[in-house]
């Protein structure tokens, strides 16, 4: 099957979140199933090196409000995925992926409509006939309805259908009006029944409207971003009107990459059966040393990967941890908010040798601190999937979680049949005291190595959620398409 993704970030090409772990990973899955799969990415300045080993450069003109800009389009092949870098540098070639700082460029609408309207403009220069175009989030949101308003009666795009997912309703991509016509749509889109959000022009809102089928990241969320104004961030109508076409794929997780027995950044590898045979507790030994912990080491490390947003519920965490200081070591890792990295900062500062904090976005240090970490702690107000708990668990962590979105898909309560963490309700300081209590308990007790191992054993690889999307696929082209020969 002809399958065009589009996202903003795909790993390894660039990443801020977990989008890229699945924009990057589901397009390199399916196109080793053997789908003819072409990614779609804005050449930003971090994937500049992709774009020098490109097999082919084209360029294209692309009608962007009342100019045509031209563009090139790096074609690169990585094993049987072909990507395109779609490259304006005026837009893309910048420090940051979103913005710089905490803070978003102001030109995101620019950059994005450019973006959507160039990757349609590519495959038609590249003559590539998706039968399928999946659109990930806001930035590509605009995707379903150029096809349908634009590109309806075009003979190398007109029979495209096109899929739209979901990582987070919390992000809209929400723009002045104007933001419309530079994707050559007209000023009719304004409607209520179109792309129109509270007097603005959501790009979110574009995908929702008009893609053909909806996905979003974890059964739990699909069913909860249609409960509230809370949970849908005002889209819940949309979203039960369209709820025939809607439905929830929980991520896998490149298990290749994310694997303790083969990785590089791990002083000793180690896998389920070999856990508590020395490579984790070197992974925890380094990382203690490396980061300044000095308190007695029969303590648990407890660990944190995040985006520093309110989402995370850090501020949540900082708190409940507080009151019980003399129970473990902490190492963070984050970036994003500056006001929440000042408070982590100064939490830390307050106990350097229990607590550690690293502001940044750092790939190999992540790895490192997954594998150090006896517990993982991700206390999230509302989670579309998360990936967090599921690379920590691969690498024997613990994970005391919320219990919400993709996390009450993965995360099962310790004393339960197929227990593997501990579970907090959302937002609640208290919940999350106990959860912790519970945690911290156990960690001195008979159970835990089972937990570790019960973690480590779960499958979270691409196979039955890759094959979900396929089955999507299939079901909207209406026939059943094999792998190309
Ligand atoms: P979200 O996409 O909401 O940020 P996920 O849990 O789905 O949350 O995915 C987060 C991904 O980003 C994971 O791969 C995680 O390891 C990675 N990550 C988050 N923050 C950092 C950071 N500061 N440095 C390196 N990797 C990070
Ligand atoms: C978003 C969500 C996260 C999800 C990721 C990948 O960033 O916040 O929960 O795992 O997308 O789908």
């Amino acid at each position: 099957m002809r399958i065009l993704q589009a996202a903003s970030e795909a790993v390894p090409f660039a990443k801020t979140g977990g989008l890229a772990d699945v924009a990057g990973s589901l397009s390199a899955k399916l196109a080793s199933l053997g789908h003819d799969v072409f990614l779609f990415l804005p050449l930003y300045h971090e994937a500049r090196s992709w774009a020098g080993k490109a097999r082919r450069t084209l360029t294209i003109d692309v009608p962007f409000g009342p100019e045509t800009r031209s563009l090139s389009v790096a074609l690169v092949e990585k094993e049987n995925l072909r990507v395109a870098f779609v490259d304006d540098s005026a837009f893309f070639d910048r420090p940051g992926v979103y913005g710089e700082n905490g803070v978003d460029y102001g030109d995101n609408d620019r950059r994005f409509s450019l973006f959507c309207r160039a990757v349609l403009e590519a495959a038609k220069a590249l003559e590539f006939a998706p039968e399928v175009v999946h659109a990930h989030d806001w930035q590509a949101g605009l995707l379903p309805i150029l096809l349908k308003r634009l590109y309806a009666g075009d003979p190398v795009l007109g029979a495209a259908h096109s899929v739209f997912t979901v990582h987070n309703m919390a992000y809209q991509g929400l723009f002045p009006a104007a933001a419309v016509q530079l994707s050559g749509l007209g000023l009719k889109e304004l409607s209520p029944s179109s792309l129109e959000f509270y007097g603005k022009a959501s790009f979110l809102k574009a995908g929702l409207v008009f893609a053909d089928r909806l996905t979003t990241v974890s059964p739990n969320y699909a069913r909860e971003i249609q409960e509230s104004s809370e949970t849908g961030c005002g889209m819940e109508g949309i979203l039960r009107q369209r709820s025939h076409v809607l439905s929830g794929i929980l991520n896998g997780l490149d298990v290749d990459y994310w694997n303790p027995e083969k990785d590089p950044n791990l002083p000793k590898p180690y896998g389920a059966a070999t856990v508590f045979q020395g490579g984790k507790a070197a992974a925890k030994k380094a990382l203690r040393q490396e980061c300044g912990l000095k308190v007695d080491s029969g303590l648990p490390l407890i660990g944190i990967v995040s985006r520093l947003d309110r989402q995370k519920g850090l501020d949540i965490a900082i708190a409940a941890l507080e009151r019980r200081l003399g129970g473990f070591e902490l190492a963070v890792l984050g970036s994003g908010d500056p006001a929440l990295a000042v408070s982590i900062r100064q939490y830390a500062s307050r106990h350097p040798s229990r607590i550690y904090f690293r502001e940044g976005f750092d790939e190999s240090f992540a790895h490192r601190l997954y594998a150090a970490s006896d517990i993982f702690l991700m206390p999230s107000r509302f989670e579309p999937c998360g990936l967090g708990q599921m690379i920590a668990m691969r690498y024997g962590a613990v994970v005391v979680g919320s219990r919400v979105g993709g996390l009450a898909d993965t995360v099962f309560e310790a004393d339960s049949g197929i227990g593997n963490g501990f579970l907090a309700e959302p937002g609640d300081i208290g919940s999350l005291e106990r959860a912790l209590d519970r945690a911290l308990e156990a960690y001195h007790g008979p159970m835990w190595p089972k937990l570790v191992e019960h973690g480590m054993r779960t499958d979270f690889s691409w196979d039955r959620s890759a094959r979900a999307y396929v089955d999507l696929y299939e079901n909207l082209v209406g026939a059943v398409v094999g792998p190309k020969a």
